[in-house]
């Protein structure tokens, strides 16, 4: 029996599409699988949907689609995006799913029943778009996305985390590879040191999430549910728990460096909680980033996967992606220079080389790998060789570190290498010789070169695994599948081994590929196929949008009426106050925030003179949801309060006889 081993990606918020930042963990993972597998290993890769909380809600609501029709939409888009890149993952997981809800109950009655739970009120903010409790005044930003935070007051329960600060400390420090890259384990380890407190683990205000066990008022915190993703799918507290007895505890958990603390802190403590053993370790990855700033759903800044895709094939965005960004650190998305990458790589690079190599060997040869002669032998085979047994060497090493970059260059350098070779020992001219040392010579540089390339097809299989298979079908080596990696050496390319049938793998493209990617990309956006967060469908505010548009002269309206489509372009929605106090030092001013359904908003507003501001509470008003942000009294405004101001009388706010959703325009 080969070792086990079980590898996860974070399991994606359902709150908009995929992009290529999700697909770049993914792709991580799966080269990883891949390579495990192509070695002999038992191996396991989960990933997965998120789907529970308030996030979701919101955006399910935002879409008009009940949260469960939502989550599932958006989840089968992940699936299937996945199955398009021919992704290899063992098992999805959706944490709507009653296997996931079982095992998360089972989790928190494991955790309550050792005595780490207990029930409280949290009163502070909250960062919705994160999902996580942060330490701040009201109407602060979130620290970590700079988001406005929502205060949130309720009845809740707690979760000892306090009680953990030393293992955890233990743990960072016992087993200095538990975090990967060592920046992420430092950031975690001064955390820690600061000192923890207690995390609130369950929320009562809105219902989409697992209710907690023995108290259904209650559901549980979504981060708790989330992380809880890696053993359910496993069959953790289920009846069956053949496949958590195998593979848990996990060997990796892949992640983006924003989820670190979830992973570092939360999820170690409430396994240590529940008596369980930890992951071996966690490694966190750095952003894609695009246009300058984190390619992400919220700001809608996206490149999607399928793009590429269509217009290069999967294996170009998974090399691409390895190869480009220095894992662990930030990497530069651009459809510029992936095209060069995928041009000077893929096609002039190891494309080239299989097609030279298997063409001249069909021409020469009869499409049969020639016998190397001794006789007709030079130093420069050698060079080839011994270039190619390092590599073997050192690409597993460098991999086995997530040093894909790294691992890639040194291959690609092989290629480099055979094809200078090739160039160096003129196997054309040897071709047009019929003298049995230049037959002798041509067979040898033949073999040489198709070696090298069968050594780099089979170490890049786990990254470019549709290239790769065809370029070992096309050396005659049937299935790349079937091939153990571990018994990789040099000189193992049979003698007459019959070549299967030559063709191109990556042909070569240009400059109108980047146009074309960026045209699909512009109609995907405008023609909004998938849902996406509200806040990127929101029209840019008049100012915003006139720097890059020139301004269409208006029609002329006599009387200074306006048009139908100046109105337009101002966006009245219906909110919910949930938040009002006095904005300390100014009589008529308000700080609100208000609900629109999709997101809350900081507002200020001149209407304390009118409305105690504990009356305002649950108040359904109208607001002006496209004005650009102000400063009032150091608070960003974010939008106006809608409110008809008699002469020298008190503003009287806008509202509705009759229900409205939360968000509604008014038109
Ligand atoms: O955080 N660059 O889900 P999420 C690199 N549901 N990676 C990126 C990326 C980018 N620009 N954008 C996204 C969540 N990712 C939670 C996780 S796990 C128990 C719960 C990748 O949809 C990266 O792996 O916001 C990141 O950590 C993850 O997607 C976040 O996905
Ligand atoms: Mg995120």
């Amino acid at each position: 029996m080969g070792k086990t081993f079980y590898i996860t990606t974070p399991i994606y918020y359902v709150n908009a599409r995929p992009h290529i930042g999700h697909a770049y963990t993914t792709i991580a993972c799966d080269t990883i699988a891949r390579r495990h597998r192509m070695l002999g290993d038992d191996t396991w890769f989960l990933t997965g949907t998120d789907e529970h909380g308030q996030k979701i809600e919101r955006a399910a609501q935002a879409a008009g689609k009940t949260p469960q029709q939502f989550t599932d939409e958006i989840s089968a888009q992940f699936r299937a995006l996945w199955d398009r890149m021919g992704l290899t993952y063992d098992d999805f997981i959706r944490t709507t799913s009653p296997r996931h809800q079982h095992g998360v109950q089972a989790l928190w009655r494991k955790i309550r029943d050792n005595g780490y739970i207990y029930k409280g009120t949290y009163t502070g903010q909250y960062c919705v778009s994160d999902e996580l409790y942060v330490d701040a005044e009201p109407g602060a930003p979130c620290p970590d996305c700079g988001r406005i935070t929502e205060t949130v007051h309720e009845e809740n329960y707690y979760f000892k985390l306090s009680a953990f600060q030393d293992q955890l400390i233990r743990l960072y420090t016992e087993q200095p590879d538990f975090i990967r890259p060592e920046t992420r384990r430092n950031e975690v380890l001064s955390f820690v040191r600061s000192g923890l407190r207690d995390l609130s683990i369950s929320r009562s205000t809105f219902s989409w999430g697992i209710p907690v066990p023995d108290d259904p008022k209650h559901v549980v915190y979504v981060w708790l549910d989330a992380l809880a993703n890696y053993i359910t799918a496993l069959g953790y507290g289920s009846r069956d728990t053949a496949k958590y007895d195998k593979y848990w505890p996990a060997d990796v958990h892949m992640i983006g460096k924003e989820i670190v603390r979830f992973h570092c802190v939360y999820w170690p403590a409430f396994l240590l909680a529940a008596g369980l053993p930890l992951p071996r370790g966690i490694t966190a990855h750095g952003w894609l980033l695009f246009e300058e700033s984190k390619m992400s759903k919220s700001r809608g800044n996206i490149a999607r996967a399928e793009t590429i895709v269509d217009v290069l094939g999967t294996d170009a965005l998974r090399y691409f992606l390895l190869r480009e960004v220095v894992f662990g650190q930030d990497g530069s998305f651009s459809f510029d220079a992936l095209v060069q990458r995928y041009n000077s790589d893929l096609a002039n690079g190891l494309g080239n080389l299989a097609s030279r190599t298997l063409t001249m060997i069909g021409r020469y040869f009869k499409g049969e790998v020639p016998y190397p002669s001794h006789a007709a032998h030079s130093a420069a085979d050698d060079v080839i060789a011994n270039a190619a047994k390092k590599v073997i060497a050192d690409y597993g090493q460098l991999f086995d570190q997530y040093q894909f970059s790294r691992a890639l260059e040194m291959a690609w350098g092989l290629v480099a290498a055979v094809d200078k070779y090739i160039v160096e020992n003129e196997p054309w001219s040897l071709g047009e010789k019929q003298d049995e040392n230049s037959r002798a010579r041509l067979a040898t540089v033949l073999y040489t070169s198709a070696e090298a390339l069968r050594i780099v097809t089979a170490l890049a299989h786990p990254v470019i695994p549709d290239a790769t298979a065809k370029i070992w079908a096309q050396l005659g080596l049937g299935d790349i599948g079937k091939f153990d990696l571990k018994q990789l050496q040099w000189g193992q390319l049979r003698l007459g081994t019959k070549l299967g049938e030559v063709q191109a793998v990556f042909p070569r493209t240009d400059k109108s590929a980047v146009v074309r990617m960026q045209k699909m990309e512009e109609q995907n956006g405008a023609a909004g196929v998938a849902p996406v967060e509200p806040s990127e469908a929101r029209p840019m505010p008049a100012s915003a949008a006139s720097s890059s548009v020139p301004a269409k002269p208006a029609a002329v309206i006599p009387d200074g009426k306006i048009s139908i489509d100046d109105f337009a372009k101002v966006e009245l929605r219906v909110a919910q106050v949930k938040t009002a106090e006095r904005v300390k030092g100014a009589d008529k001013l308000l700080r609100l925030e208000v609900d629109l359904g999709s997101e809350v908003r900081q507002l200020v507003a001149g209407i304390a003179e009118a409305y105690a501001p504990e009356t305002l509470i649950g108040r359904k008003v109208v607001i002006v949801a496209n004005l650009a942000p102000r400063k009032l009294r150091g608070l960003e405004s974010n939008g106006m309060i809608v409110a008809a101001s008699p002469e020298g009388g008190k503003p009287v706010l806008a509202s509705f006889l009759e229900d409205v959703p939360l968000g509604t325009r008014l038109k």
